[in-house]
């Protein structure tokens, strides 16, 4: 053979694959099919054999077996990010007619999407407070989905899952959980009877903030099915190196969670404690609106994910950003270092004046993702920066 013909064909079989103890990465996006039935059976959905890139690969099928054993469900879903995994769950729950309850404070991404696409064709969506009562008040004889987040962001407000559950299971709809911040380690939601869970898997499962991807989870075998159809449709799969650092993060998830709300908690209490600071909304503090939720939904736990309002508005809470020298200034969370932002001139920047401040998300708003440094650091960093104010 002349060496343009060998080149192209070099061996893509690993000579002692049984003996990795890491998962590889399977760039590829065909696959190679040994006859023409073989392949016909695929095409016709007769089998599971990988079939082209955007089908499914290698990486997308570890990251699913991972995620379902970690939440406890019988399908799993793996996409490209967060909100894709939120499409095609959602658009796989919806027709035309119908009826969504969704939670008001959900991620910016998640509000945007429903009210200004899933109107679009023709599906009604009424936003509430994320309180089980709002939720029953919201419920219409069209109502076929709920969807609330675990807890939220940037206030920390947490679901009452058992109760929003029994709503959902009496009105014949399906309640989908953003289980996002949480994550499997501190809150499992199908336990509770909840159909559908979704997670970015950006934020904690990965770790790091250099991977994006996002999860959708279910018991429902068929609902799962109808949203892979969607990702396939649509090309909104997990790529096979996004996936491989995702479950690379997965390897260390429980580690990280566990420091990671330790720190926090410890951080909100020190806070709350600080002449500067106005208000701290963490769940395990008595002032926080679903403390007792909390104590019974995330007994190990609330994550890493809080804020805290400091006297003096934008400009104090902008000198305390701008002064912290540990904590780093950028809009995202899960990361393994500690990240701030302002919610109010970003996240937010939308919402009416009226109903920000309604949402806890007042102009001295500064929102934490903790990461795992030492406390001790962490708390001296935030000291110096409050005595800029
Ligand atoms: C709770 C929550 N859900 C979903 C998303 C969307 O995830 P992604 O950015 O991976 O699409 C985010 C992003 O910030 C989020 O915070």
């Amino acid at each position: 053979m002349n060496l343009s013909t060998l080149a192209v064909h070099i061996d893509t079989e690993a000579t002692s694959p049984t003996h990795l103890s890491a998962p590889p990465i399977y760039e590829s996006v065909g696959f190679r099919f040994d006859s023409v039935e073989q392949l016909e059976r695929r095409a016709r959905g007769q089998s599971d054999d990988w079939y082209y890139g955007r089908y499914g690969h290698g990486n997308m099928r570890l990251l699913e077996d991972a995620m379902k054993r970690l939440d406890g469900a019988e399908a799993a879903l793996a996409c490209a990010t967060g909100m894709s995994a939120i499409y095609c769950a959602v658009w796989a729950a919806v027709n035309k007619g119908d009826h969504v309850v969704a939670a008001r404070d959900v991620y910016g991404g998640t509000f945007v999407l429903f009210r200004d696409e899933l109107t679009r064709l023709s599906v009604e969506v009424t936003f509430v407070d994320p309180t089980a009562a709002a939720v029953e008040a919201a419920l219409t004889p069209q109502t076929r989905l709920i969807f609330v987040e675990t807890v939220s962001n940037p206030t920390a407000r947490v679901v009452d899952l058992e109760r929003v559950s029994r709503l959902a299971q009496q009105a014949g709809a399906r309640l989908f959980v953003d289980n996002t911040i949480p994550t499997p380690c501190l809150c499992r939601p199908l336990a509770f009877g909840v159909t559908g869970v979704i997670h970015s898997g950006t934020k904690y499962l990965s770790g790091h903030s250099d991977a994006m991807s996002g999860v959708f989870l279910s018991n429902d075998r068929d609902l799962v099915q109808r949203a892979r159809q969607i990702a396939i449709k649509t090309g909104m799969q997990v790529a096979p190196f996004e996936a491989w650092l995702t479950l690379r993060g997965i390897r260390t998830l429980s580690l990280r969670v566990e420091r990671q709300s330790q720190n926090a908690e410890a951080l909100a209490r020190w806070l709350d404690e600080q002449p500067q600071v106005s208000r701290v909304w963490h769940p395990r503090l008595a002032s926080h609106p679903e403390h007792a939720v909390a104590q019974r939904l995330l007994p190990h736990g609330c994550g890493s994910l809080f804020a805290f309002e400091v006297k003096g508005g934008v400009t104090a809470a902008a000198r305390v950003i701008e002064s912290l020298k540990i904590a780093r200034f950028v809009p995202h969370l899960g990361d393994v270092a500690t990240l701030v932002t302002h919610p109010a001139l970003s996240s937010h920047i939308n919402v009416p004046d009226e109903e920000r401040q309604r949402m806890g998300v007042t102009d001295g708003l500064i929102r934490v993702s903790v990461g795992i440094e030492d406390i001790g650091d962490l708390i001296a960093d935030f000291a110096q920066a409050l005595k800029m104010v």
